[in-house]
């Protein structure tokens, strides 16, 4: 191995991204500035529910890879290259808070004035146009007496890693995107990733800073807008008779042009990305004198589809005072425990409005929803005893054990068998012949 590496913030994608270099053997100094992550990391023990982590972190504790600190100088004295990964979330307005990138370049700044040799910073952090250099290497150069191309380095390179699957997406990436100050801080990224990945033909794209800062939007915002173009398919094939969203995606996702991965129609889309990158986006472009007005409808269209599952319960059943109705999952997506941005929150709010009794199950976010609703909702300790005499049920997020779910489960369960499918996971030729059954994309004709 060429390069000692640190990692400078230590939240999923730092540390996702440590243990998949620590996994082909790279030493990393994972740094960051709360005692309990570096303590808990230190211990071996996992953060955060990611499928792999857990394993990857006692081998690599185990075997010595890993040396977490606090002390952003001696980290930046023991590597050549150090990636940047603190968290860059949403200010009130939407716009980007830029507050970890600051202070984490300070922080570098201020190490790298005492190091003699080349180091190479990498920006991996999500950040609009403008900021690696103007906000993040003027810092440094602030902070260091240094120069930016003469004594270090600078690149800007966007992660793409989905939660559920990070260690996976940082091994076997679709491609890597280099943007880079010069062609010395590309090629010396360039070749830790050609020895990272070195019998995979991956594509490179080597391009300019501000061009890599906003791949990584653009990425995002075109994907929520995939989604939100299919819930705005779903909700007129709802109005249609006998017309199927399923269909409809499966026969657009066929053209290549187009291709069939996030073209499922359901309640929206949620989570520590989508939402915040748009937001940013639209605010920054605003800031740039031109309102996207298709990306603001791509929002609207997405804070308008997860309420509908409220409407429908309402068609169903009329006023929802008092009713008692069933939340079967709360994460943003199966298989994560994380729940910001979830769509199970508008849906929770609005409910609560409306006066309902709520009953909610997650394999795995119960914990993160007593958090956020307190006592404000009840929880239940298995699907099945959610559904115990519910009025009505949405089906908020598509976990496997929910799908293992039979129309003669709601019917047992519930005191009227009343279930909206906002995930599309049931057959609804089965399901409403038993059932009194909506789902999203799904007209009152019986199919
Ligand atoms: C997303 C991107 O997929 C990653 O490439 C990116 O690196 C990451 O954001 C990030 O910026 O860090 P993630 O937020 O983990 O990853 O989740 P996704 O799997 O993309 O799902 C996002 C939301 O879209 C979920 O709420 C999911 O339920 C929803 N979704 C997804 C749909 O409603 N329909 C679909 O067809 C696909």
């Amino acid at each position: 191995m060429t390069k000692n590496i640190s990692i400078v913030g230590m939240g999923y994608v730092g540390l996702c991204t440590a243990l998949a270099l620590t996994s082909k053997n790279y030493s990393i100094i994972p740094v960051d500035k709360d005692p309990n992550k570096i303590d808990i990391i230190t211990k071996g023990s996992p953060p955060f529910h990611e499928p792999d982590l857990e394993e990857l972190l006692l081998k690599a504790t185990k075997n010595g890879l890993l040396k977490p600190t606090m002390d952003t100088k001696k980290a930046i004295a023991d590597s050549d290259i150090t990636f940047i990964t603190v968290g860059t979330p949403s200010n009130p307005d939407g716009s980007i808070n830029l507050k970890q990138i600051e202070s984490a370049a300070r922080e570098i700044g201020k190490a790298l004035r005492f190091k003699e040799t080349y180091h190479l910073l990498i920006v991996k952090s999500t950040v609009v146009p403008g900021t690696t250099q103007n906000v993040v290497g003027s810092i440094i150069e602030k902070n260091s007496g240094k120069t930016i191309g003469k004594n270090f380095g600078l690149c800007m390179n966007p992660e793409f890693l989905r939660e559920g699957s990070a260690i996976k997406d940082a091994l076997y990436p679709d491609r890597i995107v280099i943007g880079e100050y010069d062609k010395k801080s590309g090629d010396t990224l360039q070749n830790l990733y050609l020895e990272f990945h070195h019998n995979q033909a991956i594509p490179i794209i080597r391009t300019n800073i501000p061009t890599a800062e906003l791949i990584k939007y653009a990425n995002n915002a075109f994907l929520a807008t995939k989604i939100s173009y299919i819930n705005t398919i779903a909700n007129i094939c709802e109005r249609i008779p006998n017309a199927y969203v399923k269909t409809v995606a499966h026969g657009i996702g066929l053209d290549q042009r187009i291709n069939p991965r996030f073209l499922n129609a359901g309640l929206g889309y949620g989570g520590s990305c989508f939402p915040k990158d748009l937001q940013a986006l639209i605010s920054f472009s605003k800031k740039l004198g031109y309102a996207p007005s298709q990306l603001e409808a791509t929002h609207q269209v997405n804070e308008e589809q997860a309420t509908s599952a409220v409407e429908k319960a309402k068609e169903l059943i009329g006023n929802l005072k008092g009713k008692k109705i069933a939340l079967l999952g709360l994460s943003f997506k199966p298989d994560t425990d994380d729940m910001r941005e979830a769509r199970a929150i508008p849906i929770i709010n609005q409910l609560l409005t409306e006066d309902a009794k709520i009953v909610a199950y997650d394999p795995v976010a119960i914990p993160t929803a007593k958090k956020i609703f307190g006592d404000k909702i009840k929880y239940a300790n298995s699907a099945k005893t959610c559904l115990k005499d519910a009025d009505c049920c949405i089906l908020v997020t598509e976990w496997n054990e929910f799908k293992q779910l039979t129309p003669h489960d709601f019917k047992q369960q519930m005191k009227e068998p009343n279930l909206i499918d906002g995930r599309r996971v049931y057959n609804p030729q089965e399901y409403s012949q038993q059932l009194n059954f909506r789902a999203i994309g799904l007209g009152p004709n019986k199919p």
